[in-house]
Formats: C-alpha cells, sequence, structure tokens
C-alpha cells in the first residue's frame, strides 16, 4: 500500500476508483500534445507545477498496459484483450520520500520498466488498438479534478479534452528531440545510440501520425510551440503566460 510504505499521492495520483465520467466542464484543462521527445513530459510536469494542477501523463498509460499485457500472456494482436488489460489496470502514480516520480503496476514499481525504449515502441502498438484506445477513455477523464488539469499526450486536445480552453501542440526539430531523448535516457542510466534513437523516433512518429485512430496531430484550434533551440525555462514561461491568459481562473 502506498500509505504504509511512505509514498505519498502527489500532482501526478489519479483518482482511486475512476468512474466513467465525462471531463468535468468546471475544471480547467490544459492539453499538451506533441511527438516523441519534445519535451512535453518535462514542459507539462513543470506548468503543472507551478499551477498547482494535477497531471496526467498519458503516454504512461499505453506503456503500461503494453507491460501489464505482456506479463500476462496477451497475444501482441489481440486487441480485445489489451482493452481488457486497459480497463483492469491497478496502477498508482505517486512520489517518493525524494520526490521522485513512481509508477505501481498492481503494487510492483515499474517506474524505469515502462520508460526504455523498447517499452515506448510497445506502447506505441497498443496505443493503435481502438479498444484499447476507448477503454483509457474514462480512466484519462477521472484525472480532470479541481483545481485543473495539465494533460500530456498525442491526442489530449484532438480526442480526450475536446473542450479545453488551452491546447499546445509542441514540436521541436527531429535532430534536436534525437539528442535531447539521448540526455534523458543517458540520465537515468540507460544505454542507447543517437544514431538509433533517430530511427526509432521517425518510426514512431510515423506510426502514431498516421494510425487510423486519434493519430498524432495538432488540433485545430492548437496553439502550436517550436521548441528548438529553446530552454526548458523559456518554453515553460510561454506556457504559462498562455494559460495566464486564456484559463478564467488563473492570474
Ligand atoms: O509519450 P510517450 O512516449 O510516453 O508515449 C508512448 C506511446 O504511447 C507513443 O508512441 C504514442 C502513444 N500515446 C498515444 O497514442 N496517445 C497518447 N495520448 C499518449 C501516448
Amino acid at each position: 500500500m502506498l500509505n504504509n510504505s511512505g509514498w505519498l499521492h502527489a500532482i501526478t495520483a489519479p483518482p482511486t476508483n475512476p468512474q466513467p465520467l465525462t471531463p468535468n466542464p468546471l475544471t480547467p484543462v490544459l492539453t499538451i500534445d506533441g511527438p516523441s521527445g519534445s519535451g512535453k513530459g518535462t514542459i507539462a510536469r513543470r506548468v503543472a507545477t507551478a499551477l498547482g494542477f494535477h497531471l496526467l501523463d498519458s503516454g504512461a498509460l499505453y506503456r503500461l498496459v503494453a507491460l501489464a499485457g505482456s506479463q500476462q500472456g496477451v497475444a501482441a494482436d489481440d486487441q480485445p484483450g489489451h482493452a481488457r488489460v486497459a480497463r483492469e489496470l491497478e496502477v498508482q502514480f505517486g512520489m517518493d520520500g525524494a520526490g521522485e516520480e513512481r509508477i505501481l503496476l498492481a503494487g510492483t514499481d515499474v517506474t524505469r520498466a515502462i520508460r526504455t525504449e523498447t517499452a515506448g515502441a510497445e506502447a506505441s502498438r497498443v496505443a493503435a488498438m481502438p479498444p484499447v484506445r476507448s477503454a483509457l477513455l474514462s480512466r484519462q477523464h477521472a484525472f480532470a479534478q479541481p483545481p485543473g488539469l495539465v494533460a500530456d499526450g498525442r491526442d489530449m486536445g484532438t480526442v480526450v479534452f475536446p473542450g479545453s480552453p488551452l491546447k499546445i501542440y509542441l514540436t521541436a526539430s527531429p535532430d534536436e528531440r534525437a539528442l535531447r531523448r539521448h540526455k534523458q535516457l543517458k540520465d537515468k542510466g540507460l544505454t542507447v545510440t543517437i544514431a538509433g534513437l533517430s530511427q526509432e523516433i521517425r518510426e514512431r512518429d510515423l506510426r502514431d501520425s498516421s494510425r487510423p485512430v486519434a493519430p498524432l496531430r495538432p488540433a485545430e484550434d492548437a496553439v502550436i510551440l517550436d521548441s528548438t533551440g529553446l530552454t526548458i525555462e523559456q518554453v515553460v514561461d510561454q506556457v504559462l503566460a498562455l494559460a495566464r491568459s486564456r484559463l478564467p481562473a488563473i492570474s
């Protein structure tokens, strides 16, 4: 149990028992979509912390479904099987005593296991399955709790929270994305080559943007932010300035 071992529910914590709800229209939701390595995850976390909002890392949900599916022996192409896994996913998001994010799958710490490039590629595969996407919808809606939510993913503004008053589409050049991803993985102690990463990023972009359901693309009313050459702080400042002008409850 998280609370008995010093784990804290924090801004990343979802409701413990997600119900099939539509998003609460009174809760402001800021969506940040974009391709792999665009810096969405880092920016979304910083913005959520600055605003005191909850955070939805929707990519983690797809990564968890892929991992749980393989642990349970679900065949790679079994869509109903993966949808069942998505519905039954027993996951807890939280932080440990050192303020590091921790993700538990059925009580086991999978924080690192779901962040490998292989786990990302597997996630991209299950994310192309329509029944998996539907099964995760209500779970994602349940994250929209007061005082607000920053939702990070590929289809946050287009499908999951289409009513969001502020949709950001964050991108960066493929080379810069590969370099950033390389640094991120190296910092986590994982070894990968930049050339291999570039190739994987291109393949994943193609698969994510060409799938028939919820493909990666900016919402029509999204603000497109190209972060190539910008620091994290510069991007966060731009997003916060937009949040202050677009979200009524923020000043
Ligand atoms: O953001 P990420 O790298 O953790 O996402 C892993 C995969 O999940 C990515 O290849 C695409 C998929 N994904 C998705 O299809 N829809 C989302 N909202 C988030 C992620």
